[in-house]
């Protein structure tokens, strides 16, 4: 898709907040982008001041390693203003609601609200109270978009296409925002999925999205070329899912043994905190000879400076659709 005035394709959203519904032409423009900061990221002098004057805002009410420090530095690489705000230290913690918040964010005139948020659709709503962008940084067990376009430009820039590859998702598929925001993505790009999980762990119907379903990793795994790993979201369990840890990590935890049955040079990927011994042994983790999981987290900075360099442009656009 490309703009009326020139031929530079763009996306035609206000907002980042969910991979569905996004064409591949769209989620495209959002990888090419994104490449050209690759190699940028890794020059001495990375500093641009495409955003210099924009105010990004990164409002996480739920904890965050990678993803908050990546939108920071993304941010930050593109000369713009990022304030960074925390559970912990707002009011938040003193009662005030997530769309109070929000209000009060808003009448400062921020550019982008990157929200992380404990409940599903909570960063939709909030989109529809402010003036800015807005970008889905994990919304419950709903959508973590950023997250499935960085595990995509991993595998695209490996591999050279998503078009026809075999991705297995394993592990806790029922609360993973970073599941379904895969699925999705890569059912879009013409990928095959499966997922492979005890029955307690998928949720009843999500074969209808397009991924078959598969309760054991070795039948699970044969002959793919992507084997993705997903931890435990154990804060989000209320009742016993699995009955111990042990008995998990032998029938669904990678180890080579049960690596064996996909191609023999099929990539590992896990979108971090990674619990060595639980969803993933130690040495699996760390064979960066098939392991991209470091990857990962360099692809995180560069598809995040593309989300907000494009977000950013289309502030100029009201005509957008804003979902
Ligand atoms: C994921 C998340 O927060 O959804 N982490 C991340 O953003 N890299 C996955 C997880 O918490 O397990």
């Amino acid at each position: 898709m490309c703009d009326g005035s020139s031929d530079r394709p763009f996306f035609p959203h206000r907002h980042l907040l969910g991979i569905e519904g996004l064409s591949p032409d769209e989620i495209t423009v959002l990888l090419d982008r994104s490449e050209n900061y690759v190699e940028q990221n890794r020059r001495i002098d990375k500093k641009k001041s495409l955003l210099r004057g924009r105010t990004i805002i990164n409002l996480f009410f739920e904890h965050s390693t990678r993803t908050r420090t990546s939108f920071e530095l993304a941010g930050k690489r593109l000369g713009g203003d990022v304030i960074n705000m925390s559970l912990s230290t707002s009011s938040i913690k003193k009662g005030e609601t997530l769309i109070d918040t929000a209000m009060t964010l808003n009448a400062m005139h921020p550019d982008v609200l990157v929200v992380r948020h404990q409940s599903s659709g909570a960063v939709k709503l909030l989109s529809e109270k402010v003036n800015c962008a807005v970008i889905n940084a994990g919304d419950g067990s709903h959508e973590h978009p950023t997250q499935a376009l960085l595990d995509a430009l991993t595998i695209r820039r490996r591999r050279g296409t998503l078009q026809g590859l075999q991705v297995a998702i394993c592990g806790d598929i029922t609360h993973s925002r970073v599941a379904r925001s895969n699925i999705h993505l890569l059912l879009a790009m013409g990928a095959r999925v499966r997922l492979i999980a005890p029955a307690t762990l998928i949720p009843p119907g999500i074969e209808h999205l397009g991924a078959e379903v598969f309760h054991e990793m070795a039948a699970g795994l044969k002959n793919c070329d992507i084997v993705m790993m997903l931890r435990l979201q154990q804060e989000r369990m209320h009742g016993g899912f699995f009955p111990s840890i042990r008995e998990y990590f032998t029938h669904f935890g990678l180890d080579y043994p049960k690596l064996a049955n996909a191609k023999s040079d099929a990539l590992i990927m896990h979108p971090g905190p990674m619990n060595r011994g639980v969803e993933i042994d130690a040495e699996v983790a760390d064979d960066f000879g098939r392991s991209v999981i470091r990857e990962q987290v360099e692809m995180g900075v560069a598809v995040r400076m593309a989300c907000l360099e494009i977000l950013t442009e289309n502030l100029d656009r009201p005509e957008l659709r804003t979902n």
